[in-house]
């Protein structure tokens, strides 16, 4: 590519033009002005087009002495195509500014076909128990987009923090976005950061993060714990919890980890606060999906609750089991009416589950192959895989390490589909997404080190991987690192190096919680 080279965009591929046009122009300095026919795009140009034989997400990359053709199923296909021509370019291409205005930019001649194995290839980040300003969102977006990664899972609210503006209750983040102090490390620790954190997204803010998501074809599924992980929303609203039980206007933002035993109470008063924020939700959230939550609901104020055990006995329920289910049924149906569907994690399937009802299985694979045999659409995030904020290698040095050890290897081979699902079932697999949990990722960097190197052998998974993990070829994937790495640098991906942490990410005397041993198998 030169200063003459154009850039030609067919119909319905401007907002893929619009990207690479930017990204290319910040990294290389050249103009890539607009060609208004295909063929004028020059002979070194690049062209976009939409070609109807290739299905959803699929491109073809051809470079030739013509130049850069990409063709794709859809826009999103023309996308992921635009992503796989500037990894072509070299790791420079991912940088904000040119460092050499004369050099030759050149896409090696070749011809490239793909489409992904899943259609939901996700990231979800937590960032209640730690808040990821606005730009950290943005940023991962675009490094999700590089990936071809386009589901983002935003766990908006915890025990620790609620995250987003809703209108009609200001409490929610006056109170529940910021608590005094921080446990520093695993629970058991001794230490605290004694200082406030907080922090939440308006509803522009969100505005501005579902469309920059949206041009980079990235949906953003957004997550509302209930019924449990709700002590930030009991906080600022005391009524919302179990007040026949215990004090709620004694309760404040939580400022530590673990499974919390203050839980939304299961009133008519609560069904209505939590229409009110969803209402506000699907406002500001197009997908399909939206995310209740339902995970870790202790259920021992229920069972000491009159109210709540009046409302088992007048719904005619077994116990509390039953009446958790009855709380998600409730806002299945509500969201149903709204033509949008529920998803949960795996706990939702305890006590029967809603017709239509998609589940996150996290605690394993068992969640997944239950709820996919009774036709439920499931998203495969087993823990003891790809929960990310869990350790990546076994040595002394990992910062405050949690969980079993899962390598970058152990992540590349990870598969989603469970042999023990017949094909007609396993269609129900939508795809898989890796989960960040962010109690011991207190900023941006601690992020990028659970996230990177594993979230590009992760996206491999969700993109490309042959179903059987023993014919992976991971000698090849860390030949492929070799260059990735550097396109993590241009980017500036404070990733784990192959050779350990640095002595900066280290962080010697907080307490972790590594469970000794490998992972159970599914
Ligand atoms: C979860 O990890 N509690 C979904």
């Amino acid at each position: 590519m030169t200063e003459h080279s154009r850039l030609h965009a067919g119909t319905g591929t401007q907002g893929a033009a619009h990207w690479l046009r930017t990204a290319l122009r910040q990294a290389t300095g050249l103009p890539l002005r607009e060609a208004r026919e295909p063929d004028d795009a020059g002979g070194d140009g690049i062209g976009l087009r939409l070609a109807p034989g290739l299905g959803p997400e699929e491109y073809r990359l051809v470079s030739d002495r013509n130049g850069v053709l990409v063709e794709g199923g859809d826009a999103a296909g023309v996308f992921w195509g635009a992503q796989t021509l500037r990894q072509l370019l070299g790791p420079d291409a991912y940088r904000r500014a040119p460092l050499d205005r004369d050099r030759d930019w050149a896409v090696p001649y070749l011809t490239i076909e793909d489409a992904p194995r899943f259609r939901w290839r996700g990231l979800m980040l937590d960032v209640a128990r730690h808040f990821m300003p606005k730009e950290g969102v943005l940023r991962y977006l675009d490094l999700m987009a590089a990936h071809k990664l386009n589901v983002f899972h935003f766990h908006l609210t915890d025990d620790q923090g609620w995250r987003i503006e809703i209108q009609r209750h200001p409490r929610l983040t006056e109170i529940g976005s910021w608590r005094a102090r921080t446990k520093t490390g695993h629970r058991a620790s001794p230490l605290w950061e004694e200082k406030p954190h907080g922090g939440y997204y308006t509803r522009d803010d969100i505005r501005e993060i579902v469309a920059y998501a949206a041009e980079r074809h990235i949906t953003v599924v957004p997550e509302i714990d209930v019924p449990g992980h709700s002590q930030a929303a009991i906080a600022a609203y005391p009524e919302l919890g179990n007040t026949d039980v215990i004090d709620t206007t004694a309760l404040s933002v939580w400022d530590t980890w673990g499974i919390n035993p203050n839980v939304l109470a299961p009133t008519d008063n609560t069904l209505r606060f939590y229409e009110g924020v969803f209402e506000e939700v699907l406002e500001l959230f197009p997908s399909e999906f939206v995310h209740v939550g339902g995970d870790e609901c202790p259920k021992d104020q229920w069972r000491r609750s009159k109210t709540a055990q009046a409302r088992i006995r007048e719904l005619g329920l077994a116990d509390e089991d039953e009446l958790q289910s009855w709380f998600i049924g409730h806002f299945d149906s509500w969201l149903a009416a709204r033509g949008r569907r529920l998803i949960g994690w795996d706990e939702i399937l305890e006590g029967g589950l809603a017709e239509g009802a998609a589940v996150s299985s996290w605690r394993g694979y068992a969640g997944g192959i239950a709820a996919a045999r009774a036709g439920h659409d499931v998203v495969m995030c087993p823990e003891q895989q790809v929960y990310l904020d869990h350790r990546q290698d076994p040595g002394p040095e990992e910062p405050v390490p949690i969980g079993w050890v899962r390598t970058l290897e152990d992540v590349y081979r990870f598969e989603p589909v469970p042999p023990e699902l017949t094909p007609d079932e396993a269609r129900h697999v939508l795809g898989t997404q890796a989960n960040l949990w962010t109690e011991v990722m207190e900023d941006h960097a601690r992020v990028d080190y659970q996230a990177f190197p594993r979230l590009a052998a992760f996206a491999e998974v969700a993109w490309s991987a042959l179903p059987d993990p023993a014919e992976r070829d991971f000698d090849g994937f860390q030949r492929r690192m070799t260059a990735h790495y550097r396109r993590l640098d241009a980017l500036g991906v404070a990733y784990r190096p192959p050779t350990g942490p640095l002595p900066w990410q280290r962080r010697p005397g907080v307490l972790g919680r590594p469970i000794d041993g490998p992972p159970p198998s599914r």
